[in-house]
């Protein structure tokens, strides 16, 4: 039954008016829900990197635009036809939608749904928004729009958390940034398989992609950064050895060959989107049987080499959200948190308030940041 009442709720939400701009705080109304849909009253969020690439105009430069992906939050009101939610339910909106009746959700080897998609134009599924800026049109960002005090979700993107006593901080990371490390070795590494994984960058990504290849029975877990600081929290999740480039006069891809015996690794996950890091761990995995998986996101890298090591008998995959299904494998790495099987107390490293998001982007950049906590 529909709890929604036709009120327009105003409230305050971080908001980038166009590329590049400060992400500022601003009174914005947000719609009751339609068909299919609830409004969330957001409790907590969280910064990922991607959230400084979106606000650069990355994937599509809609403007202006009410940031934030990662946060956890409780249902307000349902719209028409929602049954699965409830008022007062606890839930992450996620950018993923899972339908589980198109090709890609059967067929188990994606989390790619095809009906709803990661919505890059910042719209709701009927190509309106659910967001307004004094009283013009205000885009979301893909299907979240997490740093808002209120925000509207469609039923086929958001989960519903089942355990009330878990740290609301660690939903919110694990909305985004963490899962999408976590799942890429989990998904691509063969279970109890004695391979040797190399992990470019140390953020949040980067230690759910070192915990993912523990859990798989690695044996060799090798992280790459210029930032020495956060070298002790990859040895928290499983990080056997680390590389710092700045230390070498040797090519990173050199030095992963010396230590994983001549040949390179099997498997490079790429966590910085940085084109440099990329060419390299290209070169790093093993000719003929390794693997690259792209997870970082940035700029083209250099396609010359692409083709050189390509065709050498690598393989480049990527993948969106670690290749978690949201609605059906998300409450799996959930279960797995609430019952400490997975630890994320060292990720959160700064908190701050909603009304002091404009330090958020220059936290992150901090040596000692991993996870910036927005409280609502
Ligand atoms: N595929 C997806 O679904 C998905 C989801 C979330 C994030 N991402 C992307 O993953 C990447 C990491 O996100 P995050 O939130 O962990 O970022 P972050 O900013 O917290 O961490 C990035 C790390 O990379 C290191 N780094 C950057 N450039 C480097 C270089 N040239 N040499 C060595 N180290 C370098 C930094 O020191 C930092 O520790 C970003 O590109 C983000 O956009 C992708
Ligand atoms: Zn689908
Ligand atoms: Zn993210």
């Amino acid at each position: 039954m529909s709890t929604s009442s036709s009120r327009v709720i105003k409230c305050k939400a971080a908001v980038c008016r166009a590329k590049g701009e400060p992400v500022r705080l601003e009174e914005v109304g947000i719609e009751p829900p339609k068909a299919s849909e609830f409004r969330i009253k957001m409790l907590y969020a969280s910064l990922c990197h991607s959230d400084i690439l979106c606000a650069n105009g990355l994937p599509f430069p809609v403007f202006p635009r009410a940031l934030g992906h990662e946060g956890v939050g409780v249902v307000e009101s349902v719209g028409a036809g929602v049954t699965e939610f409830k008022e007062g339910d606890l839930v992450i909106p996620t950018f993923l939608g899972e339908c589980k009746q198109c090709e890609n959700c059967k067929s188990g080897q994606t989390n790619v749904c095809t009906t709803y998609p990661m919505p890059m134009h910042g719209l709701m599924p009927d190509n309106t928004t659910r967001m307004s800026l004094g009283g013009q049109k205000l885009y979301h960002l893909f299907s979240c729009s997490t740093w808002s005090e209120y925000t509207v979700a469609n039923v086929n993107y958001v989960v519903k958390i089942d355990h009330p006593n878990m740290p609301l901080a660690h939903v919110s990371f694990i909305s985004c940034g963490f899962t999408t490390g976590l799942g890429a070795p989990w998904k691509e590494c063969k279970a109890g398989e004695d391979s040797s994984v190399v992990v470019f960058g140390l953020g949040t990504v980067r230690l759910g992609a070192i915990q993912g290849a523990s859990m798989q029975g690695a044996s060799r877990i090798i992280g790459v950064d210029k930032n020495e600081v956060k070298a002790a929290k990859g040895q928290v999740f499983g990080m056997t050895d680390f590389i710092n480039p700045d230390k070498y006069d040797k090519s990173i891809a050199e030095l992963i060959r010396e230590g994983t015996g001549g040949s390179g690794a099997d498997y490079c996950f790429e966590c910085t989107g940085a084109p440099p890091l990329v060419a390299e761990a290209l070169e790093a995995v093993k000719p003929g049987r390794g693997t690259l998986v792209q997870v970082g996101v940035g700029p083209k890298p250099a396609m010359e080499v692409l083709f050189s090591t390509l065709l050498q008998g690598r393989t480049v995959k990527g993948y969106a959200f670690g290749g978690i299904k949201t609605k059906s494998e998300l409450p799996i790495v959930v279960d797995k948190c609430a019952n400490k099987e997975i630890n994320l107390d060292e990720l959160l490293t700064h908190e701050i308030s909603l009304d002091e998001i404009d330090q958020a982007f220059d936290l992150l950049k901090k040596p000692d940041c991993v996870k910036v906590l927005i409280k609502i």
